[in-house]
């Protein structure tokens, strides 16, 4: 999910390495390290902590090395955890970003024959396989083929060992690039990493086996060699950062496809009708279970109400969400049946944090979902469960709403059939839909055209309206609560059915409504407020997955068909619409004024 920087040619590695991992510092990391490779073995330095507190040598005449910015996954942020791994010779180092998904059965196996494990990474089974393939007399690049096509999950690795004079580097599902210098080559998980020394890159496509040596760069797919075109970056190093994209925020907008396929990843037993959480929560607890108290704020709060909604239908049970700084007023009763969520992407929120510790005292079992290993709240909790969205920049969060809806989804599942109220057909049905939603957030990112044309015909609104009722409610919310944080403009959401007990009374030509008209939110019925609204003179967008309400709507945004999931992916349309709006009016996307990423205080 980080950031991996190699270099093999005719300069001293270690301090292009060195920048290389300050100029990945942008993608949030939690560790780091580089491995730099002599004729005898290997010397790794590597640290939980800031790149600026890494202690390296002052020199190094070596001119190969690797070095990644670590953000945890497996295993918290420790000195011993950090990256490069190497193994049990300690003539292997490799780095690597996102998940291997089957490392417990392969450390495990590894295990057995003998090899010893120093870190609690998903990664470090892979150094130990190379290091059995090379003991058999392949080639590195060999060794590294045959260990990937043993892996599942999705990672890019950067493999080196004395005695092969360069770099092999894979990837599958997650970015790669190789660049082309004049005294070296490079690969990197962006091109920042190595921007100033070549703008030449190529980029790496999934199962490509890529040899980075001081000659040149060869690449093999299955065995043959294949070409991967050279081309010349033209992005300035600031936007190169962001991908391309203006702001983090719309660039976290677009991977959301891709961290929604982290968050489910070895997650689904479609078959079987369950899923694999590794959260170890008590079979009679669960079946005990008489209440869920959801704790959050902000848009993680948002998260939380749309889980409820599905914990009580999946797992029969009461399932509340309350605002964590009002949890002080209400929270901590009959705590012995009652599990108490808490949800916060930084992990580090004080208003969450303190709620949590309400609910510990009180004797009620907690767990954390959040996007950060090693944070507080992972430390407070009993258990831990984690999104996995990769690090988020934007002080919005986007892509870290869509996976905590989708990992809390998955978690309705699991307790639905350990109480036995969620059939197994059923339960496949919901995880079908879950499996579908990277495809259908990606086909709403590729309409942005449509959603910046309406950007472009309501962005001087007085204010904004955001309608729907079951999980569209949420889902107003959470689009009112983007278009405001960022565009600062006035807008609401409100459940569809309240805007005639008192907010109908804003609503005027000049205050544009958006409605969420998709499965879960009884689309037909707020049709009606549609009509309430658009009969003040209210413009409506709607975000729909109905065949015929053309006529009602001013603008429709297509929401594909996905049941229970559409909610979430109309939601993507909500982004872009708020993304758009604060664009036109030049805002400061990324820290809008008076907002900080990670609230400390209460
Ligand atoms: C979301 O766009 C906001 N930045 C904010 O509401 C945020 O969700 C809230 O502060 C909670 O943060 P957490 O998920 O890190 O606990
Ligand atoms: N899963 C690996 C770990 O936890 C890699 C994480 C990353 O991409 O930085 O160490």
């Amino acid at each position: 999910m980080c950031g991996i920087i190699g270099y093999v040619g005719t300069d001293e590695a270690l301090p292009i390495l060195a920048d290389g991992l300050k100029n990945l510092e942008y993608r949030g990391y939690d560790s780091a390290g580089v491995a730099l490779v002599n004729r005898d073995g290997i010397e790794v330095h590597k640290q939980a902590g800031e790149i600026d507190d890494l202690v390296l040598p002052d020199s190094s005449p070596e001119t190969l090395g690797i070095g990644h910015t670590r953000w945890s996954t497996h295993g918290k942020p420790t000195d011993a955890n950090a990256h490069p791994h190497v193994d049990c010779t300690g003539d292997v180092a490799v780095v690597h970003n996102g998940i291997i998904e089957n490392y417990a059965d392969l450390k495990a196996e590894l295990r057995e024959d003998g090899h010893e494990f120093t870190s609690e990474t998903d990664t470090e089974v892979v150094p130990h396989m190379v290091e059995d393939e090379l003991a058999d007399g392949m080639s590195l690049p060999d060794a590294v083929a045959t260990v990937v096509s043993r892996l599942e999950g999705s990672f890019a690795l950067g493999v080196v060992a004395p005695g092969y004079d360069g770099i092999v580097a894979t990837r599958r599902g997650s970015p790669l690039v190789v660049g082309h210098g004049e005294s070296g080559n490079f690969i990197a998980s962006d091109v920042p990493a190595f921007i100033e020394h070549t703008r030449q890159v190529s980029y790496i496509e999934d199962g490509d086996i890529a040899h980075v040596t001081p000659a040149g760069v060869s690449v093999e797919q299955d065995g043959e060699p294949v070409d991967r075109d050279v081309e010349t970056v033209e992005w300035e190093a600031e936007a190169a950062e962001k991908g391309g994209y203006d702001h983090y925020m719309i660039k976290e907008i677009h991977e959301q496809p891709s961290a929604l396929r982290q968050a489910i990843s070895g997650r689904l037993d479609e078959l079987h009708g369950d899923v694999d959480l590794d959260i170890d929560l008590p079979a009679e607890y669960l079946q005990s279970l008489e209440e869920i108290q959801i704790v959050a704020c902000g848009t993680s709060y948002h998260a939380g109400l749309f889980a409820a909604r599905l914990f009580e239908e999946y797992a029969s049970v009461r399932a509340s969400v309350e605002i964590a700084s009002e949890y002080k007023f209400t929270g901590g009763r009959d705590p012995w049946r009652t599990l108490v969520v808490a949800v916060t992407q930084s992990g580090e929120t004080a208003d969450t944090l303190s709620a949590l510790r309400r609910a510990d005292q009180s004797g009620a079992r907690t767990l954390a979902v959040t996007n950060t290993v090693g944070s507080t709240v992972t430390r407070e909790a009993d258990h831990s469960l984690y999104i996995r969205a990769g690090p988020e920049i934007g002080v919005a969060a986007s892509k870290t709403f869509a996976s905590q809806v989708a990992t809390l989804t998955l978690l309705g599942v699991y307790l639905g059939r350990r109480r036995d109220t969620l059939g197994s057909s059923a339960a496949s049905e919901i995880l079908s839909n879950v499996r579908g939603l990277p495809g259908a957030v990606q086909q709403v990112l590729d309409d942005e055209d449509l959603v910046l044309e309406v950007a472009e015909e309501y962005a001087d609104g007085d204010a904004f309206f955001f309608i729907g009722r079951g999980l569209g409610y949420p889902v107003a919310l959470e689009g009112a609560l983007k278009l405001k944080e960022i565009s600062y403009d006035h807008a609401e959401g409100f459940a569809a059915g309240e805007l005639k007990h008192g907010p109908l009374a804003l609503v005027t030509p000049d205050t544009p409504t958006l409605a969420v008209l998709t499965d879960g939110t009884r689309p037909s019925e707020t049709l009606n407020n549609v009509k309430e609204v658009e009969s003040r003179g209210s413009p409506v967008v709607g975000c729909s997955s109905l065949e015929a309400d053309e006529d009602l709507l001013d603008a429709r945004f297509d929401v594909p068909e996905l049941g229970v999931m559409e909610p979430l992916v109309a939601n993507v349309y909500l982004q872009l619409f708020a993304y758009h709006v604060a664009n036109l009016k030049g805002r400061s996307i990324d820290k809008p004024r008076n907002l900080a990423k990670s609230v400390t205080v209460e």
